[in-house]
């Protein structure tokens, strides 16, 4: 059965004695919960990657990183490399959001090496993929994240891609406020779980977790991860502050 996660994307927030005390808010309300096939993931700012895996050691949550350079090593000034995460203990990283893309233009190419650097280090990638307002209202999202996945993840064996995780997030949902309806989620969800299995078959398909991510909060949580193909969520703003995150982690 396929793993359900709540991943917190802190993006670039916090300062440091803020991050130590929310990583220590959320270990604590952690430990009251029972997580039933679940994961939670907290993706800090690099900076405070090794604070977080150090609180992580003695709580249920997993660390992720925000980005990674595709090489282990070399003249990359900078940058970060997979061999690192591995070496701090970073089981995720979050790759191809749209800020990313965006800000940095990320391609689907480079974000294939990326997907390869993680692998082949053991740090599982969460890949994000969704599209902007004008391809939704020009009809085209599915055609875009079809290929979002297509150039980024189906290069991959079989073994390889089982690690990968999905993040569908609506680049018009992403701090809006506007959050995808849960038909527009579930029907993306569908679409990618489809595209896995024309292409690995039924059984990894059904295994690959697929989360939804964009404006997500404590009180649409619920009726998002209640679709059949939602199996959990990226999460922003609402991830900065604990109450709220452990609402939607309550949700799944
Ligand atoms: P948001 O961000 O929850 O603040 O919309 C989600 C994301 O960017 O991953």
């Amino acid at each position: 059965m396929r793993k359900k996660i709540v991943a917190g994307n802190w993006k670039m927030n916090k300062t440091m004695s803020e991050a130590e005390l929310l990583l220590t808010e959320i270990a604590d309300a952690l430990d009251d919960v029972e997580l039933d096939n679940a994961e939670v993931v907290i993706c800090p700012p690099a900076l405070y990657l090794e604070m977080a895996t150090d609180v992580a050691e003695e709580a249920n949550f997993y660390v992720g990183a925000q980005n990674v350079y595709p090489e282990d090593s070399g003249a990359f000034t900078g940058e970060i490399s997979p061999m690192m995460l591995k070496n701090m203990k970073v089981a995720y990283c979050i790759i191809g959001h749209s800020e990313r893309r965006k800000y940095f233009s990320e391609s689907n190419e480079f974000l294939m090496c990326k997907v390869d650097g993680l692998l082949k280090n053991n740090v599982r990638p969460i890949f994000c993929c969704g599209e902007v307002l004008p391809e939704r209202e020009a009809g085209r999202h599915f055609a875009v994240v079809k290929q979002q996945v297509e150039e980024s993840l189906f290069h991959l064996g079989q073994d390889p891609f089982a690690k990968v995780v999905i993040a569908y997030e609506p680049v018009w949902a992403i701090g809006t406020g506007v959050t995808a309806s849960k038909e527009q989620a579930q029907e993306m969800h569908a679409f990618i779980r489809q595209l896995i299995g024309e292409k690995y078959g039924a059984e990894v398909a059904g295994n690959t977790t697929i989360l939804y991510g964009g404006s997500c909060n404590g009180k649409n949580a619920r009726e998002l991860f209640s679709q059949p193909d939602v199996d959990g969520g990226l999460i922003g703003g609402a991830s900065l502050k604990p109450d709220e995150f452990m609402q939607i982690i309550t949700s799944l």
